[in-house]
C-alpha cells in the first residue's frame, strides 16, 4: 500500500522543488558534503548565502584543509551549532590526506569521515554519487510517520522500524530523486506545526489525516528557546573572535555578555570544543 506514495510525491516533486545550488548537476560531491552538514540545523534561507561564499572560498577539500580551523569557524558566519564548521574541517584534511582529495564514494568510506553520522553518510553517498540509502532525515521520517503510521510525529531517535519501512519504499532505479522528493514534501507540505494537508499529492492515502490528524501525545516539543541562553552568550562571543583578526583581550570578551557567571561558563565552553584558544598572555584568538 505504502508504495502507492512514490508516484504522486514524484510527480508533485517534478512540478515544485525548489532549484537550489547544491541539487543541480554541476554540483559537486564536496558542494554537496557541505550543503548536508549546513542543512542538518539551519534553513534552507540561510544556508544559501554561506554555501555559496564557501563554494567560492573553498572549491575543493584541499583548499579547505590548507587552512587553520579558525578559518572555518570564522566564515560559518551566524549558521549556529559552530562545532560543524570544525567537523566539516577535520573532514576537509582526511579528505586530503587519505582520500587523494577526493570526497569518498560509499557510504561506509563517508561514514568512517569525521563527525559524518549515517544521515549525512547516506545523503552524500546518494545525492553525490547516485547510491541507493534510504536517506531518513527529521522531514522524511515525519512524512513516512504521518502517511504511513498515522502518526503526527516520528519517535525520537530513529528505530529499525522506521528504517525497515524507508527501504521498502526505495524504487529500483532513482533512488536520489525519491529521497530529495519526500525530503522535500516534508520541508515545504508536510511541515511539523502547520501542514498543509490541501496541497498535498498523498492527502487521499495519509493514514494520519484519514485517523483526522490525531495529536501527538506525550510531552509537547517546544521551539528551542534562545534568547538569554548559554547557546546565545557562546554566540555573542564567538562573534567576537570571528570579527576581529589578531588576539582578543578578556576585557572585550567580558563587554560583551553581563550575566559573569554565564559568560565564563559560555567561554569555558568554547574552550574545549575547541572552537577558541587562549594565549600565555590570557589573549583569546579561533583556534590556529
Ligand atoms: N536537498 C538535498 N539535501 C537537502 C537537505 N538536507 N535539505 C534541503 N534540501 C536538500
Amino acid at each position: 500500500m505504502a508504495i502507492s506514495l512514490r508516484e504522486p510525491i514524484l510527480d508533485w516533486y517534478a512540478e515544485h522543488n525548489r532549484d537550489l545550488p547544491w541539487r543541480r548537476p554541476a554540483a559537486t560531491p564536496w558542494g554537496i558534503l557541505v550543503s548536508e552538514i549546513m542543512l542538518q540545523q539551519t534553513p534552507v534561507n540561510r544556508v544559501l548565502p554561506i554555501w555559496t561564499e564557501w563554494m567560492e572560498r573553498w572549491p575543493t577539500p584541499e583548499a579547505l584543509a590548507a587552512q587553520p580551523p579558525g578559518e572555518a569557524v570564522r566564515h560559518w558566519g551566524r549558521l549556529g551549532y559552530p562545532r560543524r564548521a570544525l567537523n566539516l574541517h577535520a573532514c576537509a584534511r582526511a579528505i586530503a590526506a587519505e582520500h587523494e582529495g577526493r570526497v569518498p564514494d560509499t557510504y561506509e568510506a563517508l561514514r568512517a569521515l569525521p563527525g559524518i553520522g549515517d544521515y549525512t553518510a547516506a545523503a552524500v553517498a546518494s545525492f553525490a554519487y547516485g547510491r541507493s540509502h534510504a536517506v531518513l532525515d527529521t522531514n522524511v521520517r515525519r512524512v513516512l510517520a504521518r502517511t504511513v503510521r498515522g502518526e503526527e510525529y516520528p519517535p525520537k531517535a530513529t528505530t529499525s522500524a522506521e528504517r525497515r519501512l524507508a527501504e521498502s519504499l526505495i524504487p529500483a532505479v532513482g533512488a536520489p530523486r525519491w529521497a530529495v522528493a519526500v525530503m522535500e514534501l516534508g520541508a515545504l507540505v508536510c511541515t511539523a506545526r502547520a501542514p498543509r494537508c490541501e496541497g498535498c499529492p498523498v492527502a487521499a492515502q495519509c493514514a494520519w489525516r484519514l485517523a483526522g490528524r490525531p495529536a501527538h501525545d506525550g510531552p509537547v516539543r517546544r521551539g528551542q528557546t534562545y534568547a538569554g541562553t548559554d547557546r546565545q552568550c557562546r554566540g555573542r562571543l564567538l562573534a567576537v573572535l570571528r570579527e576581529t583578526h589578531g588576539p582578543v583581550p578578556k576585557e572585550t570578551l567580558d563587554m560583551v555578555w553581563a550575566d559573569h557567571v554565564q559568560r565564563e561558563r559560555a567561554l569555558d565552553g568554547l574552550l574545549d570544543d575547541g572552537l577558541a584558544e587562549v594565549l600565555a598572555d590570557g589573549t583569546y584568538r579561533l583556534p590556529a
